[in-house]
């Protein structure tokens, strides 16, 4: 998609609408009719992270403008909290637990076998593009040590050897199925 530039605050509050969609837009609007609007910007930029999956440059410059905040401190706020995910996250997230009754149990030797197959190491997505891997403290389900988790989806007592089949269920259902992809940016200025 073309990249364009204006200095336009009509053009612009319309490509950051269309970045955005509307319904966020609308929530933006009506946080700026608020008394202390930069309070609601973590809120913001949840319910983006919702929607997108993760904040990339061009929803991050896409709040500041409807915001009318810079947009180095809407990246300063998703930079600092753990909650915010800056990078693409994949198809599905995978949670290894590496919590005490987990690890007992080898969850040091799943987590090295998940690494293995994808090609990845910890908070990094496979090239295709299909898996995040996380590790994670206690999952709650101690008693299925070791455990790990797709999106929400449990499976316990996990072996090393059962990892490639697990991640072949979920390959195939992202055959299946289409991910949103986000709105490329129109924003003016945008890299
Ligand atoms: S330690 Fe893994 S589920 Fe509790």
């Amino acid at each position: 998609m073309t990249v364009t530039t204006t200095d336009n605050w009509e053009d612009i509050q319309a490509a950051s609408i269309q970045v955005l969609g509307e319904e966020i837009a609308q929530r933006i609007t009506r946080c700026r009719q608020e008394p202390h609007p930069q309070s609601q910007l973590i809120h913001i930029l949840q319910q983006v992270q919702l929607k997108f999956g993760y904040l990339g440059r061009a929803q991050i410059n896409a709040v500041a403008q409807l915001m009318q905040v810079p947009a180095a401190k809407v990246s300063g706020v998703a930079s600092f909290y753990h909650l915010f995910r800056l990078k693409p996250r994949g198809r599905f997230m995978i949670h290894v637990c590496m919590g005490t009754a987990c690890y007992v149990k080898g969850a040091d030797r799943i987590a090295q076998r998940l690494k293995e197959e994808l090609g990845i190491e910890w908070s990094e997505t496979s090239s295709d593009g299909v898996f995040t891997l996380e590790g994670s403290r206690c999952l709650g389900t101690c008693g299925l040590a070791p455990v790990l988790m797709v999106d929400d989806q449990i499976h316990g007592n996990v072996t090393p050897d059962e990892v490639p089949l697990i991640l072949e269920e979920y390959l195939q259902r992202a055959r299946e199925t289409e991910p949103e992809k986000p709105a490329q940016s129109a924003v003016a200025g945008e890299a």
